[in-house]
Formats: structure tokens, C-alpha cells, sequence
């Protein structure tokens, strides 16, 4: 996360996919929501055990710019998601359908 100073001061032009775990909850749908804000893609990760589609619909809302995030519906201990999800666009699909 040593970018992300930067990117929220507005000083990294770059635009980086990032993976954001918990999206639906607290933490992570504000984290989501600040990247989105700035222009960054965001992949939000969350098996919704406690957090909620609310969390991210605000946060989609918020930033302005819910084009650029992806959600995944998956537990980050499912860790062959790893290994697939960079070239599966089925698995995404698999994943969001859960
Ligand atoms: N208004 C407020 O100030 C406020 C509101 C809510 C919470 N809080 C505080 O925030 C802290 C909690 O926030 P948080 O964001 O850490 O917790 P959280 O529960 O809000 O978020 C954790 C997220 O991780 C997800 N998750 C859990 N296990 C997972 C797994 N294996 N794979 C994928 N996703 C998984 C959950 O579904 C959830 O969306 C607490 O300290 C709480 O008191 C403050």
C-alpha cells in the first residue's frame, strides 16, 4: 500500500486494478470508495459474511466511477482464485453467480 498516499494526493498519474478484500464492509467499501474517487480500478473481494451490498452500492455512488469495479463474490481463502482469476473471465462469472 505505499502508493496509496499518492494516489489519494492526486500525485500518481498511473492507473493500477486493485484487490480489495472486505469490500463490503467497513473498511473496505471506504477503502473502494477512495480509490474509485481518484480514478483507480478496484476489484472488491467479500464472501458476505458480514458485510452487505449496501456497503458497496454507497460506495459505487460516492465515488462516481462504479464503471471501474469489478466484484467478486469469493472467500479470500478459496486461493486458487489466485492462480485462475487473472486469465478467467469465466470464473469471475462463476464467482459472481454464487
Ligand atoms: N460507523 C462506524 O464508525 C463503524 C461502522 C462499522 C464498523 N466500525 C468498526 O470497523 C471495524 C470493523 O470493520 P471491518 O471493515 O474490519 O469489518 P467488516 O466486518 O465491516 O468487514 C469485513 C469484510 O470482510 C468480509 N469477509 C470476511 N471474511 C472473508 C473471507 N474469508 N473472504 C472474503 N471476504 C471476507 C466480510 O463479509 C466483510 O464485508 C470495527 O472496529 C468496527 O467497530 C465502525
Amino acid at each position: 500500500m505505499s502508493y496509496y498516499p499518492e494516489i489519494l494526493s492526486g500525485k500518481l498519474n498511473a492507473k493500477y486494478t486493485w484487490l480489495v478484500t472486505g469490500a463490503a464492509g467497513f473498511i473496505g467499501s471506504h477503502l473502494t470508495e477512495a480509490l474509485l474517487s481518484v480514478g483507480q480500478n478496484v476489484k472488491g473481494l467479500d464472501d458476505f459474511s458480514t458485510g452487505t451490498q449496501e456497503n458497496i452500492n454507497a460506495a459505487l455512488n460516492n465515488s462516481g466511477h462504479a464503471e471501474n469495479f469489478t466484484l467478486i463474490n469469493a472467500s479470500i481463502t478459496d486461493l486458487v482464485m489466485f492462480y485462475i482469476m487473472p486469465r478467467s473471465r469465466q470464473f469471475l462469472s462463476l464467482c459472481n453467480s454464487r
